[in-house]
């Protein structure tokens, strides 16, 4: 049985400390991968606070600072005392080593970023079934220089003495490498090895727990008010109209805006679904050319962004004054979403909390100030596969769990520059001939995301004798776990050749087709 506190919330069994790294929710979502509850708290949470919550282990995040920055974040000296399990990853390795009486410096000319096999000194407990030589995903730019006592080397790099440390008496670890990220190969062996066999954890965290949990707590927060839906029919959002449809019934009402910028055919095909299928009571808005008309002249993306995100609650709030009241919007939300929309990381040098704006996303960046709704977001701390899984055990059709990702403001992000009637046809037509392409050849679904981007320069071409100046567009195939990181997909060259035939053929106003070879980061995945 799951340990539950006294308010009836659940107990973590694994808490980690959050130092400000982009992949702090990253771990936790690991963590939940072996089936056991973790928590993200602040790296300030007193020693007290968690002899009380008494969690199994504790996982000291990564983070951009340095320990040796006056000010940089600390966690209380006390935690090394209460004899629960901890791991210090990068960042939280170097505070362990620093706090204990180690010494942490600066890796001049031997900072590694990107994968490095690693050498395994000690085959057991954190690397059991770890294999040697096996690549582990670093970034780091200190590197520990002289080990706290009652401390052993576990592994090392070529780069790297000391990249795992651990007093296996105190049962503190420590790794300079990321195992939360997918390019570490063996990181889920090491995250089992430390939450089952050094913390001593049960697996009873499923996603069955989070849909009962989660129905249980909108009814808690939404009572007897209706909660209006935008649903945009992804995954997100399909999921979220099938848990709250199970959660509150008949107090949900789902919205269906169409602003213009979806992808060929999609406005019908999902009306025909949620509504003639699933009998989900839809209503259709066609706000087409109130979007485009708004979007007149404006290239900033992040501006475009706004003003998308902006009208969207707009009609949104219109709309629901016809056919409400309602008190609540409810929003599929997910955690990258709101890590990219506000970051949580700490300035390097003060150890101040500051907000990293990476990218406005529609569904949270957007928001208007004098929004009259409030938010039911029971998503929010899910990675995309963790809701495509959620789906599944809701009972959503595969055609809809296993779709790609789709921006909220759709294919205006994927027009830069200016977003006009003519480009949004042309983006549509070509986005219409990468999907049937790629679906043709049974790709689909070893694709993260495949689509069309469109560029406001023209280039010459020549079409039988003539002479053209159009635009190019760009293919971007990416694969990826989360959307976090993502690596260009290497399709075969028959299908790129098919797809950049159709489309210079098929499409009015493009002449030339180019491939996007970039990962993520530096990239992202879309362009805007
Ligand atoms: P980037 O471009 O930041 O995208 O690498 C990461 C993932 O997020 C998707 N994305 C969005 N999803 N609303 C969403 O629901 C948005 O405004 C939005 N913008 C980007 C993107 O397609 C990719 O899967």
């Amino acid at each position: 049985m799951p340990s539950t506190q006294s308010n009836g919330q659940r107990q973590a069994a694994i808490v980690i400390l959050d130092f400000g790294s982009q992949y702090s929710e990253l771990i936790a979502r690991r963590v939940r991968e072996t089936e056991v509850y973790s928590l993200v708290l602040s790296y300030s949470t007193s020693a007290e606070t968690l002899r009380k919550m008494a969690p199994k282990g504790i996982i000291l995040s990564g983070g951009p600072s340095s320990v040796y920055f006056e000010g940089a974040p600390k966690c209380d000296q006390k935690i090394w005392d209460l004899d629960i399990p901890v791991l210090g990853v990068c960042y939280g390795m170097h505070l362990m080593v620093h706090q204990l009486g180690g010494k942490v410096e600066a890796a001049i000319g031997r900072a590694e970023y990107g994968k490095a096999p690693l050498e395994i000194d000690d085959p057991t407990e954190l690397f059991t079934n770890v294999k040697n030589g096996s690549t582990m995903w670093m970034s780091h730019g200190d590197s520990v220089l002289q080990l706290p006592e009652g401390f052993d080397c576990l592994a090392h790099t070529s780069n790297t003495p000391m990249a795992a440390i651990a007093s296996q008496r105190q049962r503190l670890y420590g790794v300079q490498f990321h195992p939360e990220v997918v390019h570490s190969q063996y990181g889920m062996s090491m995250i089992r090895n430390f939450v089952y066999h050094i913390c001593g954890c049960e697996p009873d965290w499923t996603t069955n727990t989070f849909i009962e949990e989660s129905i249980s707590q909108v009814r808690q927060q939404i009572g007897n008010k209706r909660v209006l839906l935008a649903l945009s029919g992804g995954v997100d959002s399909s999921t979220l109209a099938f848990l709250l449809n199970k959660a509150i019934g008949e107090k949900l009402t789902c919205m269906f805006i169409d602003q213009g910028f979806m992808r060929k055919g999609e406005p019908e095909f999902l009306m025909e679904f949620f509504k003639q299928e699933f009998h989900i009571n839809v209503e259709y808005i066609n706000a087409r050319e109130r979007f485009i008309g708004k979007l007149e002249g404006i290239v900033d993306p992040e501006e475009k962004r706004k003003i998308i995100g902006t009208e969207f609650i707009r009609v949104f709030e219109e709309e629901s004054l016809r056919l409400g009241p309602f008190d609540y919007l409810a929003q599929g939300t997910l955690y990258p979403d709101v890590i990219e929309s506000a970051g949580t990381n700490i300035d390097s040098k003060t150890g101040e909390r500051v907000a990293v704006k990476i990218k406005s996303h529609h569904n949270v960046g957007g928001l208007p100030k004098d929004l009259q709704f409030k938010l039911v977001e029971p998503l929010r701390r899910l990675f995309k596969d963790e809701v495509r899984k959620v789906g599944r055990s809701l009972g959503l059709p595969e055609e809809i769990v296993r779709r790609h990702p789709f921006p909220g403001p759709g294919l205006a992000i994927r027009i830069l520059g200016e977003v006009t009637h003519e480009k949004l046809d042309c983006l549509r037509d070509a986005d219409f001939i990468v999907r049937d392409e790629i679906q043709k050849a049974g790709l689909y679904h070893d694709i993260w995301q495949a689509f069309a981007v469109l560029l406001p320069v023209r280039s010459v071409g020549v079409m039988g004798d003539q002479r053209t100046y159009a635009w190019p567009i760009v293919l971007r195939c990416v694969s990826s776990e989360d959307g976090m990181t993502a690596d260009w997909s290497r399709l075969p060259d028959e299908i790129l050749e098919l797809i950049s035939n159709r489309i210079v053929n098929e499409v009015q106003g493009v002449n030339r087709v180019v491939l996007d070879i970039t990962s993520k980061p530096p990239g992202t995945i879309e362009w805007e």
